[in-house]
């Protein structure tokens, strides 16, 4: 979203921030925020009210608007209102998962977001990030062999003489580690997808990083350096088919992290997520896939979550104008590709996960005919 413009703010104008301790230790103010709405405050805003919860958006009032001329001076100062639900927009977040988050977040822990998959934990740590004003870096560590792959990646090409040389390009989690250095008044959350998925190995190496060291070891410089306080990490795993204990992350790895349970979102709440997305399908049909994909998601005898980008994979079939004539008709060969397709086996095999899949599909269609 762009940045608001001085003119369009002015004193007395009601206004949503998240503040976060002031960097600037000589201020006046114990807290700063940097966006109002969600938007990027011209000026620094800035308030020294002890109801205020760092990290729990607020709504404000604008009191004054200092130097309002000046590009590089100046600061918007506001008086506390009241304290806001944490509200992720287009993200359905559980009352209590939410309440969890925005204590971990305000005490800084690491989070470890556990939750079948397609439930929503990428969309939700990107949404809080937005919601919070924090610079959002997304890694996928499933992509991580060695432990330096975190920070760098390696290529070796050709000089000019011929002879080998090794360019390292920093990656975004190196990049953001040295600017939340050189910023300490924008905050930065790292978000370490499918973190179950690297090398052991690999994760050990970023360990001091998650506990009290706060450290990690910088490939190319080749010293340590030093991960500012304004940095969160927030981990996702996905246990998919394995319900091992421990996803095969190693214990004293794990404690590192606050864990946090997710869960798909409650029916309706899926209905109105796939209504907003897709206008054009009646909440009929809508309710029948998403009653078919909770029957999926809650059965025994099938291993695996079944996604929310099934569900809204269906109704992209669905409207088309080749289904759209006759869609209760078509949904079950649907459902055989976007449902069963996801699932080991085969729909016609019913010894698999996917055969199992399509009983549970032919048995809601004759309930329903
Ligand atoms: N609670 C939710 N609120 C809004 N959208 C959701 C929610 N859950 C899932 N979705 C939608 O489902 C899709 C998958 O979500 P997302 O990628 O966040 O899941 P994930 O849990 O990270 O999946 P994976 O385990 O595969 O990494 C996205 O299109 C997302 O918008
Ligand atoms: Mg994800």
């Amino acid at each position: 979203m762009e940045k608001w413009n001085i003119d369009d703010l002015s004193v007395g104008m009601l206004v949503e921030a998240t503040f976060w301790a002031n960097p600037v230790q000589t201020s006046d103010f114990r807290f700063r925020a940097t966006h109002l709405d969600g938007r990027r405050a011209p000026k620094v805003v800035l308030c020294d009210d002890m109801r205020i919860v760092p990290g729990t958006p607020c709504r404000v009032r604008i009191k004054a608007i200092k130097k309002p001329a000046r590009e590089d001076r100046g600061s918007i100062e506001v008086e506390f209102d009241r304290l806001m639900e944490f509200r992720l927009d287009g993200v359905y977040l559980d009352p209590v998962v939410s309440k969890k988050l925005q204590v971990l977040l305000e005490s800084g822990l690491n989070i470890l977001l556990d939750g079948p998959q397609g439930c929503g934990k990428t969309v939700t740590a990107r949404s809080i990030a937005q919601t919070l004003g924090m610079e959002f870096v997304f890694f996928n560590c499933g992509a991580v062999i060695d432990a330096s792959d975190f920070l760098a990646t390696i290529q070796v090409r050709a000089s000019e003489s011929g002879s080998p040389v090794t360019d390292f390009t920093k990656t975004e989690v190196l990049e953001a580690l040295e600017d939340a250095l050189e910023s300490p008044e924008k905050r930065y959350l790292i978000f370490l997808d499918e973190l179950n998925r690297c090398p052991e190995s690999a994760r050990n190496a970023l360990m001091p990083a998650l506990d009290s060291s706060r450290r990690l070891f910088h490939p190319i410089e080749n010293r340590f350096i030093r991960i500012g306080d304004n940095v969160q990490f927030v981990a996702a795993v996905n246990r998919g088919g394995e319900f091992s204990a421990t996803f095969g992350i190693d214990a004293a790895q794990l404690d590192r992290f606050a864990p946090v349970q997710m869960d798909y979102l409650p029916a309706d709440e899926e209905v109105k997520l796939l209504k907003s997305r897709h206008p054009e399908l009646s909440e009929a049909i809508l309710k029948r896939i998403v009653s078919l994909a909770a029957k999926v998601r809650q059965a025994a005898e099938i291993s695996g979550g079944l996604s929310v980008r099934a569900t809204d994979e269906v109704c992209v079939y669905l409207k088309h104008p080749l289904f759209a004539e006759q869609p209760h008709k078509d949904l079950p060969e649907i459902l055989k590709s976007s449902f069963c397709g996801r699932f080991a086996g085969r729909w016609d095999d019913v010894t698999t996960d996917a055969g199992a899949v399509w009983a549970l599909i032919q048995r809601g269609a004759t309930k329903e005919a």
